[in-house]
């Protein structure tokens, strides 16, 4: 648990009951298109097919993958024949992830427990640790993640996180008129923001734990935090897609989401950061 997050322990129990509520939907058939993956051996989610070029040949490393969710990216780090490990807070994301890897006959091990607590329940140390697309926003303290996260990166090993841009977070997403107006914070502030939604950004299934919290963490501070954690940075990139459609108004272009052409230097959508340990 972060020290510096009062309030996170009846946040993080609101979260973890809606993350649980996001899965039926998520595994449905108009979801994650788990069947889709799952058919086809040779399959690897777009998530993973655009972020394994940057991290090269893993076959044979350790691959630690934080905020897992259901399983489909880290069972696609796993069909590149990397030794994975997937940490979440979900038990019925995990027990979802649990029965996919048994059907692809892969052998993936799963803990279920809170990111700050990884630590206390996850053994040794990895040549990867990945997190990807939609996970920092659920943490209120990006210092303690960032040292969560290093403290698993072997001696020479490699740290990849890409998630949704900050400056994107700002922007009010509850727009229908193609405007692009900040409604929330982009620099930092501890307490978080509010939503209640009852539905969430795949699938059609109801949510009856319709109250999340999200926190900011502008780009300067997940750097520094990364940096202040011993990690040594090696690339910054910002992209101008997305995996997800944020703007109702955005444009489909193949398994990605984009701004429409005359908007798509205007706001950057995700950002990856990759960075290793020093040699100790
Ligand atoms: C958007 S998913 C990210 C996974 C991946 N990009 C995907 O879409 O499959 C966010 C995940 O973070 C997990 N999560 C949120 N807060 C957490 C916490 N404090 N500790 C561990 N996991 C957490 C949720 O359970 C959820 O599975």
């Amino acid at each position: 648990m972060s020290d510096a997050a009062p309030g996170f322990d009846d946040q993080r129990a609101a979260n973890r009951a809606n993350w649980d509520d996001r899965v039926a939907g998520h595994i449905a058939p108009d979801g994650y298109d788990v069947a889709g993956l799952l058919a086809d051996p040779g399959r690897l989610t777009t998530v993973v097919a655009h972020d394994s070029p940057l991290l090269g040949d893993v076959r044979g490393l350790d691959l630690l993958h934080l905020q897992c969710h259901i399983g489909t990216d880290t069972l696609a780090w796993a069909r590149l024949g990397a030794n994975v490990t997937g940490v979440d807070f979900s038990p019925k994301a995990l027990a979802a992830a649990r029965r996919f890897a048994e059907e692809a006959e892969l052998d993936i091990t799963y803990v279920e427990c809170d990111l700050y607590d990884a630590p206390h329940h996850v053994e040794g140390v990895f040549d990867v640790v990945y997190t990807s697309v939609g996970t920092i926003c659920w943490l209120p303290d990006i210092a303690g993640w960032a040292r969560v996260a290093a403290g698993f990166v072997r001696s020479g090993g490699r740290f990849f996180i890409r998630d949704g841009h900050p400056m994107l977070y700002s922007m009010d997403d509850d727009r229908t008129d193609g405007v692009y107006q900040v409604r929330y914070d982009y620099l930092d502030h501890p307490e978080p923001n509010r939503f209640d939604h009852d539905s969430s950004y795949e699938g059609s299934a109801t949510l009856e734990h319709s109250v999340s919290f999200e926190w900011t963490h502008s780009l300067s501070s997940i750097v520094q935090a990364l940096i202040d954690a011993g990690l040594v940075i090696d690339r910054v990139a910002e992209y101008d897609f997305l995996d997800w459609k944020f703007f109702s108004w955005m444009e489909q272009d193949g398994d990605v989401y984009r701004l429409p052409e005359a908007d798509r230097r205007r706001v950057p959508l995700q950002f990856s950061i990759e960075a290793h340990q020093p040699e100790r």
